[in-house]
């Protein structure tokens, strides 16, 4: 199987424009979906013939599953998945509502189960595939005011466990990215919101800084290559040294 084809989701943010520009430029042909068709226009456009655009809402499994077989009709079986979609927002569990939870879930999680079925499938009948999730540290070690992302954070990381325990029969592999604190516009709003947190927590990592987005798609490019053919279930945090687990 060609091993050239890959799906980013997630694409038109911050995170996931970095890792389309890093997987172009490593050769890759790249399927980029968002619910933001603006911004993956803007991408396209700047990445010319390696990027193909796919608008979708991602917490609508119809237009998942739609997208999934146009891109692999188009650009051939998909070799790489690599799932970006997340949002957070700053709040406290005890003042939240249980649409907001279901928000949370819906963009978090739920979202990625729509995404890895269809793909899994094919990945499963190919014997061969990678997938990468965009987990966060809040998933590891939780965050104040983000509780119930952290949580669909922690069930992402999971889910990728057991997914990976399952499919290592058939060649794939199925590893996470745990970025901690990165600098892009949903980190920006996190400072807006909660600046003494974000500053306490900017401290705190031995580095002394933020992620930047490259710095996460480097961790992405090297675990869809060859030589991360024997890291599976993992979930590597790409933090400055902020969590160590
Ligand atoms: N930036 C950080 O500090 C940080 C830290 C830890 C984890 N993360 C994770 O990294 C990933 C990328 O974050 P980012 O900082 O680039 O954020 P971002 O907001 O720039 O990117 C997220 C993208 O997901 C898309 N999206 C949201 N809801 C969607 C939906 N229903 N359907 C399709 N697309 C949808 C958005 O349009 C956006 O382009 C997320 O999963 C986030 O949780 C980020």
């Amino acid at each position: 199987m060609s091993k050239n084809v890959v799906l980013v989701t997630g694409a038109a943010g911050g995170i996931g424009r970095s890792i389309c520009e890093r997987l172009v430029a490593d050769g890759y042909s790249v399927a980029a979906t968002d619910i933001n068709a603006e911004g993956l226009k803007d991408l396209e456009a700047s990445l010319g013939g390696s990027l193909k655009a796919y608008p979708a809402d991602q917490t609508d499994l119809a237009k998942v599953e739609a997208l999934v077989a146009q891109a692999e009709k188009d650009l051939g079986p998909i070799f790489g998945l690599v799932n970006v979609t997340g949002w957070t927002h700053a709040t406290r569990f005890e003042t939240e509502t249980a649409d907001y939870w279901d928000k949370v879930i819906a963009i978090n999680f739920t979202s990625l189960l729509y995404v890895t079925q269809p793909i899994l499938k094919s990945m499963i009948a190919r014997k061969a595939g990678r997938m990468v999730f965009i987990a966060s540290d809040a998933g590891k070690v939780g965050t104040a005011t983000e509780a119930v992302y952290a949580g669909a954070k922690g069930a992402v990381i999971a889910f990728a466990k057991s997914i990976a325990r399952e499919n290592a029969r058939h060649s794939i592999n199925v590893n996470c990215v745990s970025p901690g604190p990165t600098e892009t516009p949903l980190f920006a709003e996190e400072m807006k919101d909660n600046p003494q947190i974000v500053e306490r927590m900017l401290k705190a990592i031995p580095f002394r800084r933020a992620a930047k987005p490259s710095d996460q798609a480097a961790v992405v490019s090297f675990l869809l290559s060859d030589d991360a053919s024997y890291l599976t279930g993992q979930a590597l945090s790409v933090s400055g040294g902020l969590t160590m687990i």
